[in-house]
């Protein structure tokens, strides 16, 4: 006979939570797995796991309204004979015209622009749009060739070429039938309303001395004027970092798995990768082994959202960062004016994720005419370029308290860790203590 205590509450369990189960029952029922858009949905250490320490008797802080620092970098150094120089060090991450709408693209052209920023394409090639409204437009080439058109090698201002994504390291994206319209059909030169899988490796080459080729037939093309930069997600860092420099590069971008993507399956999203937290420091060291810190500049990505994020990934020892995510919420993706539309896709502002679909109320992840109009790109753009600004002047404001002239003297001694595990992954010490886990000392 089973016992009830009148006094304990039903309890369920912690491994089979409800997200659990309602996956497990559509699983049952479909027989297909999930597809979304975003990022990791689960908590994984990050930049709020740091904390700045600030300057007082052992650092001087500089004065906010009257000493200056300097926001700028200049990406691709190296080998370029015209490297990028921006006025802040974030910059808009590849998205591709296909996952977003015409208007977005134009919009995030428009934004970086004010800021003086770049942008950047993605998979499916470049558009007018936002090779017109893009001051500084980076191309990325990508496995999947989609778009590839040499003349826009000539017309971008960097070439990007994406080995990995830190959503889905070692995977490839897809775009779904319901978003191939005639004009993006016709871009990647593909059948229209068909569902379509980017490849996951370039067909061109299988190891790190067919990259260095590439590199090399890319700066030919580009007669030498254009950085190129490499981007991989957050996996192996430190060899990844390594082996891309060795290749050639003049910029390595890493993508942590926090990173967003516009459509991936969930399993990949959530188990695959690593937070950009673990990954700075190893990509740093592999930099500085090679005395290339600084020489080789590093952008870092995944899950950034705030000035104290941008400071914070700049003390690690990136020189600049890239966002996708809050930039389209600064477009105004999941904004809740338009909750009785997330409503009926049953989701709510702030989880809408099935991007793929092309449904987006908001009008950018989207190729519906009419939704895609309800996006104005000059109004768009200027929200983009103040969130640009409210996150350059919060870096700023930080690095002074730390008592640095320019954004890029921010160091790991200016950090403490909150957690062991940030701790561990940034190899900074635990707040009160000058020790981390791996390090000797107290
Ligand atoms: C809608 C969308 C489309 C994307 N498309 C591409 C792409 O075509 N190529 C690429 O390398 N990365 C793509 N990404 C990933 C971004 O370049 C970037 O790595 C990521 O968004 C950074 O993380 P964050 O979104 O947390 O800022 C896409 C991301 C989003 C959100």
């Amino acid at each position: 006979m089973s016992y009830h205590n009148p006094y304990t509450p039903p309890r369920k369990s912690a491994t089979f939570d409800d997200y659990t189960l309602a996956e497990i029952r559509r699983a049952a029922a479909t027989g297909i797995y999930d597809i979304r858009g975003a990022g990791t949905k689960r908590k994984v250490p990050h930049f709020d796991d740091l904390l700045f320490l600030g300057a007082s008797i052992s650092r001087y802080p500089l004065e906010g309204y009257r000493e200056k620092c300097d926001t700028s970098v200049v990406l691709g150094t190296r080998f370029a004979k015209k490297p990028i120089h921006l006025k802040t060090p974030i910059t808009i991450a590849g998205m591709s015209f296909g996952a977003l709408s015409g208007n977005a693209k134009e919009a995030l052209g428009r934004g970086a622009t004010i800021a003086g920023t770049s942008t950047t394409t993605g998979d499916g090639g470049m558009t007018d749009e936002e090779r017109g409204h893009s001051q500084i437009l980076v191309y990325q080439y990508l496995p999947s060739r989609y778009g590839m058109n040499p003349k826009d090698l000539r017309r971008a201002d960097a070439i990007e070429v994406v080995v990995g994504q830190g959503a889905k390291p070692g995977g490839g994206g897809m775009l779904l039938g319901q978003k191939i319209s005639d004009r993006v059909a016709n871009m990647r030169n593909l059948p229209k309303g068909i569902d379509q899988r980017s490849a996951c490796r370039h067909p061109a080459w299988t190891g790190p001395d067919d990259l260095e080729i590439k590199i090399m037939e890319l700066r030919e093309i580009t007669d030498w004027e254009k950085p190129i930069y490499v981007k991989v997600g957050g996996a192996r860092p430190y060899y990844d970092t390594a082996l891309a420099v060795k290749a050639g590069a003049d910029v390595v971008v890493l993508d942590g798995m926090q990173g967003g993507t516009a459509a991936t399956q969930d399993v990949f999203i959530e188990h695959v990768g690593m937070p950009i937290l673990a990954c700075i420091r190893p990509a740093v060291q592999a930099l500085q082994d090679l005395g290339m810190h600084r020489k080789v500049q590093l952008i870092v990505s995944g899950g950034i959202r705030s000035g104290a994020d941008v400071a914070k990934a700049l003390a690690l020892g990136a020189d600049a960062v890239a966002i996708g995510t809050a930039a389209l919420v600064a477009l105004g993706d999941n904004d809740p004016r338009w909750e009785d539309e997330y409503r009926k896709l049953g989701t709510t502002a702030g989880a809408y994720d099935d991007w793929h679909e092309g449904r987006d109320p908001a009008g950018i992840t989207t190729q519906d005419r009419e939704l895609a109009a309800r996006l104005d790109p000059i109004a768009a753009g200027r929200r983009l370029a103040n969130y640009l600004k409210v996150m350059t002047l919060e870096a700023q404001t930080i690095a002074r308290a730390c008592g640095k002239n320019h954004l890029h003297n921010l160091e790991p001694e200016d950090l403490c860790a909150l957690t062991m595990e940030a701790a561990a992954m940034a190899q900074i010490p635990l707040a009160g203590t000058s020790w981390y886990p791996g390090k000797g000392g107290l």
